[in-house]
């Protein structure tokens, strides 16, 4: 598939036809006071806005009402979940909205930006992908992780050390493009819903 290319100023660009934007929801996986959700999420939104191949919504339970959650959800062509790993899985609060919610989900790409100790939030993502499973939803291989998250990021939430997660975030992205464009055109080809149990 064609690159991603980053520009001076910051904007990903992907070299290949003109395709309509892919709608992208950023999930919030923690609500926790004083989460460092916030950091890494918004890290995660400033690398895909801008006038690049994505558009971007945040979805966060800690601030919209479920009704805003679910249309923001619903209106979205992939995901990428941001969550950090709380006893080896994932948070409660993620699963919440995983749980109130289904056909939002159906035939669209999911991609994780995970945090944590040691293991960078991987067990959570490892167990988010059988949940996904379920939701008729496609888990992106390649991911965005960082181990001792807390150490990574400075107060004002910029990354000591952007390379390797920017890398990262790039190959996710140039994956995640692909799946939401082709599964885009086949939703609307023929409504994935029939299929769905
Ligand atoms: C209840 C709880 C359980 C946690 N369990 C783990 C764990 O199993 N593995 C790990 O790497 N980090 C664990 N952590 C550390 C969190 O991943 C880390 O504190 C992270 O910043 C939490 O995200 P948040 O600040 O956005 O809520 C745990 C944190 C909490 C609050």
């Amino acid at each position: 598939m064609a690159p991603l290319h980053r520009q001076p100023s910051g904007a990903l660009i992907m070299h290949r036809p003109l395709i309509p934007q892919i709608k992208v929801a950023v999930i919030y996986g923690s609500t926790r006071q004083g989460r460092l959700c916030t950091k890494v999420a918004g890290w995660t939104i400033a690398q895909i806005e801008g006038d690049g191949p994505f558009c971007v919504e945040s979805v966060d339970p800690g601030a919209h009402d479920l009704a805003e959650q679910k249309e923001r959800l619903g209106r979205a062509d992939a995901f990428i979940v941001v969550t950090p790993e709380y006893n080896r899985s994932f948070p409660a609060p993620l699963k919440a909205l995983i749980d109130a919610t289904g056909a939002e989900w159906r035939g669209k790409p999911v991609a994780f930006v995970s945090y944590g100790g040691v293991s960078g939030g991987l067990r959570a993502v490892e167990q988010l992908r059988l949940v996904f499973a379920e939701l008729h939803a496609a888990t992106i291989r390649d991911g965005v992780c960082f181990a001792n998250a807390w150490d990574q990021f400075d107060e004002t939430g910029r990354l000591r050390d952007a390379d390797r997660a920017e890398r990262a975030m790039a190959t996710m992205l140039g994956q995640l493009h692909w799946w939401a464009s082709a599964l885009r055109t086949a939703r609307n080809t023929v409504p994935y819903g029939q299929f769905a149990a």
